[in-house]
């Protein structure tokens, strides 16, 4: 199995295969991280920009720290201190970048399709960190890890995502993935918060939270993103933490070897109790810690992948577009 991609846009796209290999390369990768040298040579030579146009904590700094142990160039744009606070346009922005020839560009935007946008229009190859409400992949697939290592095979394990899934980039890229792996993925939270036609990805829906969680092996709690609701859709946080708050008399639903998921940043309090976040079945952290090893196993990938077209070896794919981005 080889992974003949320029980009990393969505999972969707993605076939099982190329899933189960970009799992199996980050394994390869999360020594590299325990060495007392934390670093190999693999991407010497390649310049990578990450450019986000959102905040971010975990993401940047873990695409930022994977270039780095790769032995990339990197460099770091943020809106907030860029000439976009002067009118620059996105297009623009990436052609000035490229001018510097960048060889990959991580990038994150609140508008969905931003890094197919981009991807169609650049010779450099786009890893997607996040776009508005669409796709979040590597946390897809950093969640994808983290529950391999605690249950093995993912067919037939039953995932429940809670919480504020209509907004959720995270929730979509962990449907197409987990559903691609063969696993029973349960959405619930309150009518507002689940997309239109469920069914059509692959996925049940359970507005009863206790209901939902009996037998499940993976509760993944997703925060409720204030900054991307419109108008009625909640009727405040207090109401939405008695009604849906995953707490301690949940777990006792889970099955045996259950494990609490939160791709973070978590309000504590609201989606998730403080117990729960911090208690012995929370894999939060080690969420983070597989996040590392993903985005080098992605970033490694694509470049092998740039190698190969160089070298005449394969042909670029055209591009395929989500039925949400069309
Ligand atoms: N999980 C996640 O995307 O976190 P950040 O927004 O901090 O990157």
């Amino acid at each position: 199995m080889s992974f003949d991609r320029m980009h990393l846009l969505d999972l969707e796209s993605l076939s099982r295969e190329e899933i189960i290999h970009i799992l199996d390369t980050a394994e390869s990768f999360r020594e590299i991280s325990e060495r007392e040298i934390k670093k190999v040579p693999t991407l010497r030579g390649f310049t990578v920009v990450n450019l986000f146009f959102e905040d971010s904590t975990r993401t940047r700094i873990s695409f930022e720290l994977a270039e780095k142990r790769l032995s990339a160039d990197v460099v770091n744009f943020s809106k907030s201190t860029s000439s976009v606070q002067k009118g620059e346009s996105l297009l623009d922005t990436v052609e000035n970048l490229l001018a510097m020839k960048m060889d990959i560009i991580v990038m994150r935007h609140g508008a969905s399709g931003a890094p197919h946008y981009l991807a169609e229009r650049v010779p450099a190859s786009v890893v997607n960190a996040g776009d508005g409400k669409h796709e979040h992949p590597t946390q897809g697939l950093l969640d994808m890890l983290t529950m391999r290592h605690h249950l093995g095979d993912l067919s037939g394990r039953k995932v429940v995502i809670v919480g504020d899934i209509l907004h959720s980039r995270v929730a979509r890229s962990n449907i197409h993935g987990l559903t691609k792996l063969g696993a029973e993925v349960v959405l619930s939270g309150p009518p507002t918060f689940i997309p239109p036609k469920p069914e059509s990805l692959g996925v049940s829906v359970d507005y009863d939270i206790g209901r939902a969680l009996k037998g499940a092996h993976v509760v993944n709690v997703l925060r409720v993103q204030k900054e991307r609701q419109e108008g009625g859709l909640m009727p405040s946080m207090r109401a939405y933490a008695r009604d849906w708050q995953v707490g301690l008399k949940h777990l006792e639903l889970l099955a045996p070897d259950g494990i609490v998921m939160h791709p973070g940043p978590m309000n504590r309090g609201v989606e998730i109790a403080q117990e729960v976040a911090d208690g012995p079945r929370s894999v939060i952290l080690e969420q983070v810690t597989n996040g590392l090893a993903v985005r080098m196993a992605v970033l490694y990938l694509l470049s092998e992948a740039r190698k190969k077209l160089e070298r005449g070896e394969i042909e670029e794919k055209p591009l395929e577009k989500s039925e949400v981005l069309a």
